[in-house]
């Protein structure tokens, strides 16, 4: 392969909402004008507040959500225009964990049940193969062997966790969306799911996009980050540069809140105060700028591109050059 493993280009995501037959309806922009690229073995994390259109990202590079417009490449192959039977091949490379496991793992199911059927959905292996391989794949992601047997019910979150994350293994991918893996987990718990998630992708070369709201657990896993705000990315950049000399407002912002940053020292904190605007009417322009303390009335003008900074460090401010966000 050359390129990166994954392509995403100008991705929109709009939903209709509201329209009965009397009156015409509304559209919730939940992601617009989305791109960037993912390479192999590369570790993605997406931060952004509630409502930001992580999920909704994630889940429509898989078509798990159809996207509006935009394109989604997997190792060059067009996701977005693939029929029903590219889209079930595609599957198989390109799989979801999710923040609850267990609304996702039928209970009535055993788990040698939950994973034997992931395999033969995915013509994996033969019938007299599954069970050796369900039980390396219990190993990969630290269970024991006695857990096949077992029901969902009978584990505690960060096991249930490791069978959902056995499950999307199961098919052989090579990319998978983790949505918020830990994020319901006790924080001694969360270390290990993310050390797990770490291990696999050293181990088998996985590329992940990694949404997530705990700035340090991002910081740990990712090797960048992509800030999304009302569904638009304000930042992207390296873990390193983005964490100790963020060019976006915004980005300042999320560091800012976290329990993580350290004291900025002189520098004057930046809080974010009242919500994120509705994606049904989001402001005209910049659309962080009825939060942005450097806000101008340019800035209500037109939206501001996404520019690289620095190599491989992207921004979408106007005055990204001469507001100083100095490092914490
Ligand atoms: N099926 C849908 N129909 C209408 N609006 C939707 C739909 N799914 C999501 N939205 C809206 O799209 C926006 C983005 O939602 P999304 O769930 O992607 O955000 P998020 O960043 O994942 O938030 P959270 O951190 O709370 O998980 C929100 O305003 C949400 O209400
Ligand atoms: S473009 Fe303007 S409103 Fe938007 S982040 Fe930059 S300074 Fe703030
Ligand atoms: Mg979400």
């Amino acid at each position: 392969m050359s390129g990166p493993l994954l392509e995403v280009e100008g991705l929109k995501v709009h939903f209709p909402v509201g329209k009965t037959l009397w009156k015409p309806g509304a559209t919730v922009r939940a992601v617009e004008d989305v791109s960037f690229t993912l390479e192999k073995g590369e570790v993605l994390g997406l931060v952004g507040e509630s409502g930001s259109g992580k999920t909704t990202l994630g889940r429509s590079i898989l078509r798990l959500v159809e996207p509006t417009g935009g394109v989604v490449r997997y190792d060059g192959q067009d996701v977005t225009a693939a029929g029903p039977a590219e889209l079930r091949a595609l599957r198989s490379k390109m799989q979801i964990i999710f923040q609850d496991p267990y609304a996702s793992l039928n209970p009535r199911m055993s788990v040698r049940d939950i994973l034997g059927e992931a395999l033969m959905l995915h013509g994996v292996g033969s019938r007299a193969d599954r069970g050796a391989r369900i039980t390396a794949l219990l190993e990969r992601v630290g269970l024991p062997g006695w857990a096949a047997d077992r029901f969902p019910h009978e584990f505690s979150g960060g096991q249930r966790q490791r069978i959902g994350i056995a499950r999307a293994l199961s098919v052989g991918p090579g990319f998978i969306v983790a949505d918020e893996p830990v994020s319901a987990l006790d924080v001694s718990i969360q270390a290990q799911i993310v050390n797990l998630l770490s291990d696999l992708r050293r181990d088998l070369g996985l590329s992940l996009l990694f949404i997530g709201h705990d700035l340090s657990v991002i910081e740990y896993l990712c090797n960048r980050v992509l800030v999304l705000y009302l569904g638009r990315v304000m930042e992207t950049a390296p873990v390193g540069p983005l964490y100790t000399r963020p060019r976006h407002p915004y980005t300042r912002a999320l560091l800012d809140a976290a329990p993580v940053a350290a004291p900025g020292g002189q520098r004057e904190r930046i809080v974010l105060t009242g919500d994120i605007p509705s994606p049904l009417a989001p402001p005209s322009g910049c659309v962080f700028r009825t939060r942005c303390p450097f806000a101008m009335p340019a800035c209500a003008e037109a939206v501001p591109a996404l520019r690289e900074v620095a190599p491989g460090h992207s921004v979408a401010c106007l005055r990204a050059d001469e507001i100083d966000l100095a490092s914490r």
